[in-house]
């Protein structure tokens, strides 16, 4: 696994510039996302959950007994619960997150709201190719939750390869994923242009960890936050861009940034109903249930392998 001083390194050195969206969470930027999934803007965090809470019995009843569920991103863990007491005697619940810390963290008052359930936060990077850091009985009723459109922040082809590697490495039977929808391009920027500047702090975070952990001296004011919508690719990008001439140095290294040129942090897909569909098909699952609000602004899916 690349370092975050590899990634940097090499993600500065491209002609067009670019940061992964992972390195936003550590701590801090958890928390930061944390903030927006409560603003008014970020329509889809509380349309998921509605669509969660509104469907959890059905969600239970093709979840079935004995599940074993792994969320991989599980982030502040606040999705899961809302259809955990739904469920037939849940054997484990296994919180991913490639920030360690924050996952213990949160995972422990959740432990006393659900004491039958065995609760074991993991700290790991989906993203990678890393052992999974606890043991897979293949046997098992293995479900993968992943919502919030984190399916999103891949691009196509690596969208496929992370469901494939759901079944082949997780040996996951299910799973329940949600998938933000393509709608009018006002509501889709606003929700990554807030008002209050949350998001551009997100943003920015990527560089504050650049000062904190890789000793560099970027001055964020330096730097503008940018959400555009792609039409053609569909989905939002996130960028920073630069208000004046800099140089960033890391470990004896210069990258010099000009005015206007812009650091690429963030793609976030949008999805039709039939594009996740085909992209489901794509990784060798079967869509088999499809929720969707009345606005149709978010859509959450049920997969299995077809057999
Ligand atoms: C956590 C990836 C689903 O793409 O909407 C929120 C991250 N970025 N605001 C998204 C995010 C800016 C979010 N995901």
């Amino acid at each position: 696994m690349k370092s975050f001083l590899q990634e940097v390194s090499f993600g500065l050195s491209k002609k067009n510039k670019k940061l992964s969206s992972k390195w936003f969470y550590d701590f801090k930027g958890s928390k930061l996302f944390e903030q927006i999934t409560k603003l008014k803007e970020y329509y889809p965090a509380r349309t998921e959950r509605k669509i969660l809470k509104d469907n959890k019995i059905e969600i239970a009843n093709k979840i079935g007994k004995g599940a074993v569920l792994i969320e991989p991103g599980a982030g502040d863990i606040k999705k899961i619960e809302i259809f955990l007491s739904s469920l037939d005697k849940p054997k484990k619940y296994i919180p991913l997150d490639i920030s360690e810390d924050y996952i213990i963290k949160i995972s422990q008052s959740f432990k006393k709201k659900f004491p039958k359930v065995a609760i074991t936060p993991k700290g790991y990077d989906f993203s990678g190719s890393d052992k999974l850091p606890f043991k897979i009985n293949s046997s098992e009723n293995i479900i993968i939750f992943f919502p919030g459109s984190t399916i999103g922040n891949f691009e196509k082809k690596d969208a496929v390869k992370f469901l494939k590697m759901l079944k082949m490495k997780f040996k996951a039977k299910k799973i329940i994923i949600g998938a933000d929808l393509i709608k009018d391009i006002p509501t889709l920027i606003s929700a990554y242009n807030d008002k209050k500047g949350v998001t551009a702090k997100f943003n920015k975070n990527i560089l504050q960890r650049m000062n904190t952990e890789l000793g560099t001296n970027i001055n964020l004011n330096f730097y503008q936050h940018l959400a555009i919508y792609n039409k053609s690719k569909k989905r939002i990008e996130m960028r920073l861009k630069a208000k004046k001439n800099n140089n960033i140095r890391i470990n004896g290294s210069k990258y010099s940034i000009k005015k206007n040129e812009e650091i690429h942090t963030e793609n976030s897909h949008k999805y039709t109903i039939k594009s996740f569909r085909n992209l489901a098909n794509e990784a060798g699952w079967k869509v088999k249930k499809t929720w969707v609000d009345d606005k149709k602004l978010f859509s959450v899916h049920f997969l299995d392998l077809g057999l």
